[in-house]
């Protein structure tokens, strides 16, 4: 089940991959387009997968990028380029890009504004999402477990410059990425605060956030918070303080 979805669009992906990507940058470099113009053109290899504008799509593994700060995009791409993250897709697309490209593309996402879905509606008990209320709001303090609003803020919608908004991701995405910190599969710069945060998490608590985020509106106003106006409970090394 996973891997079908997850995989069913590498067909697309070796279509397009190349024509979307590079083709088309080849192409407005002979049409003698400003860079920013053709950014569109550029990221079409992208967009199966994560939509047009960045908004996602409704296969739960492929996350939103659309008003992500640019820095968090940026380090996820350089992530995906350097090993740190891994979903051989990403880390294909992305092997032979600058770094310089990669910020354009990631400033290109982060600048994108398509609307939210709607919040999931939950399948788990009315006490699983309490929990997952519970800690996103306010942690355990008995489990040394910091309240995820801490960071990425109380509209959940992230903070600049390297801190990514948790509204409008699948929960099936969520649990993944948290899950993939757990197991050591995806890693940040040190100190890796959401590796320490993710251990301290039971497969019960995963599950709880996940679901609770899910279900959470986004605000009217989604843009991330300023960098350095909230105290981080821990140093992470993707956000500079
Ligand atoms: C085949 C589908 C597919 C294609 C094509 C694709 N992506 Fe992704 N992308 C994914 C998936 C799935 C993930 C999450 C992977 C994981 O589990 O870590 C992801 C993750 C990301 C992330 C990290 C998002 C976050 O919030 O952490 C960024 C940034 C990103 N992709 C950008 C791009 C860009 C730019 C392109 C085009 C050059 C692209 N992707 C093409 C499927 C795809
Ligand atoms: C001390 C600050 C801090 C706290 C507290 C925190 N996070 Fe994070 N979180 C981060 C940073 C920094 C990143 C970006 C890491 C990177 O660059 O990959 C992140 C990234 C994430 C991502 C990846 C999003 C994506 O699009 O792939 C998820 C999911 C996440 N955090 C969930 C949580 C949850 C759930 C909690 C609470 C249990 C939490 N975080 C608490 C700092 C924090």
């Amino acid at each position: 089940m996973f891997s079908r979805r997850i995989f069913r669009p590498l067909l697309a992906l070796a279509l397009i991959g190349s024509a979307g990507v590079f083709g088309a940058q080849a192409q407005a470099q002979t049409a003698n387009q400003p860079a920013t113009d053709s950014m569109a053109a550029r990221v079409q290899g992208c967009t199966a997968c994560h939509g047009v504008h960045g908004e996602g799509t409704d296969n739960d593994y492929f996350p939103r990028l659309a008003g992500k700060p640019a820095d968090y995009l940026y380090n996820q791409l350089q992530n995906f380029r350097e090993g740190r993250r891994k979903y051989p897709p990403m880390n294909y697309l992305v092997t032979y890009l600058s770094d310089d490209y990669l910020h354009q593309i990631a400033t290109y996402f982060s600048n994108q504004r398509p609307p939210y879905p709607p919040p999931a509606k939950s399948n788990v008990s009315a006490t699983t999402l309490a929990r997952g209320q519970q800690l996103v709001l306010n942690g355990d303090t008995a489990k040394n477990i910091p309240a995820c609003a801490a960071c990425h803020g109380k509209g959940l919608t992230g903070m600049q410059p390297a801190i990514p908004g948790l509204v409008g991701l699948h929960s099936d995405y969520i649990s993944a990425q948290v899950g993939a910190w757990k197991s050591g599969t995806r890693h940040a710069k040190a100190p890796d605060c959401m590796q320490q945060i993710a251990s301290r998490l039971t497969d019960d608590d995963v599950t709880a956030v996940a679901a609770w985020l899910s279900t959470q509106q986004a605000p009217a106003n989604p843009v991330p918070a300023p960098a350095g106006s909230l105290k981080m409970p821990l140093k992470c090394g993707s956000e500079p303080q």
